[in-house]
């Protein structure tokens, strides 16, 4: 339990409370989540922390950490009440309406850059990659985190992103400008590739219908309802559920994004997806046409496969 008096302690004291507490209440990743929590509270870094062990903080300021640490315990994930969370070098602001961006999503990336570099050498012209000529989208941008990692790696390239959820493009906006790329990514409202489509009744028609892409990019929701139980609590009860839930099985919208994908690339385009821990065995065999050639799996960091590419033939 958090002190009742929380003035006169120092930084080392409150560190190690905060780490009992969360673990008290198994939290996972406690004394990173601690640290966390502290460095928002105190507005400062993490050399100053473990530089100034022997430094009193105000009270205030302690209240505020307790606070925020009686929450975490309570479920709210880190990020929420930090309202931030690091992807591909960059600071994201995040909040209830986007997916927390994950590490495992920055492999996306790194298979995107490869494959589109693979590419370039092929056709024999400047292995400099810049993006230029290029269009991507994303979809499903959510916090706008792949949308803007990509504007950052390829600076020439013209960037779309996606998402069904409004108060999404709304934060992935605000990252956007925020990180520096204010006109590089046009963030549309869109189920799925309905802004893109001639034939959609929803949209009055723009220049972005019938436009074909060099890059698919997207990290679908994909866990199933069937498993919302076995999720920790920060993710069920904190995160939404149109970026978790991609079916009763988790696995569905791939059946619909793949094909809609075929007809958006433009010939020898990507498709890069990002897969749950168990989607392989669906959502391969959704590439087996003669529409798709080289598909690649990548596994993450824990053996994971964790992203399905293909090209377009
Ligand atoms: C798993 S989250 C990914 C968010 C972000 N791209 C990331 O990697 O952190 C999936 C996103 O897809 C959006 N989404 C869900 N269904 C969609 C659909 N049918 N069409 C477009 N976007 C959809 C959700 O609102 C959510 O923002």
């Amino acid at each position: 339990m958090p002190p009742q008096q929380t003035k006169s302690l120092d930084v080392r004291a409150a560190l190690k409370q905060g780490i009992h507490l969360l673990r008290e209440a198994h939290v996972p990743s406690d004394t990173l989540a601690a640290e966390l929590l502290l460095l928002h509270v105190t507005r400062r870094d993490r050399t100053w922390l473990y530089a100034h062990p022997e430094e009193i903080l105000d009270p205030k300021i302690m209240e505020s950490y307790f606070t925020l640490l009686r929450r975490r315990a309570a479920g709210e994930p880190t990020q929420h009440l930090t309202g931030k969370q690091e992807f591909w070098g960059l600071e994201f602001e995040v909040t209830s309406d986007v997916l927390i961006p994950r590490p495992e999503t920055e492999h996306l990336i790194e298979v995107a850059l490869d494959r589109l570099a693979v590419r370039v050498l092929r056709a024999g012209r400047d292995p400099k990659l810049t993006g230029e000529g290029l269009t991507i989208v994303d979809i499903g941008t959510g916090s706008g985190c792949i949308a803007i990692a990509l504007a950052k790696e390829l600076p020439a390239a013209k960037l779309y992103a996606t998402d069904i959820s409004p108060a999404a493009l709304a934060i992935a906006q605000h990252n956007a400008t925020r990180l520096g790329f204010p006109n590089r990514i046009t963030f549309l409202e869109s189920e799925l590739f309905s802004a893109f489509s001639s034939s959609s009744h929803q949209s009055p028609v723009t220049n972005h219908q019938s436009l074909l892409f060099d890059l698919i990019i997207s990290n679908p929701p994909y866990i199933g309802r069937k498993e919302a139980n076995t999720l920790p609590t920060e993710v069920r009860d904190h995160e939404p559920a149109s970026a978790l839930y991609g079916g009763e099985e988790g696995y569905e919208l791939y059946g619909l994004l793949i094909p809609e994908a075929a007809r958006h690339l433009k010939p020898s385009g990507l498709l890069v997806l990002e897969l749950g821990h168990d989607s392989l065995p669906a959502v391969r065999p959704l590439l087996e046409s003669p529409q798709w050639t080289n598909v690649h799996v990548t596994n993450d960091l824990a053996a994971i496969p964790r992203v399905l590419s293909a090209e377009r033939t």
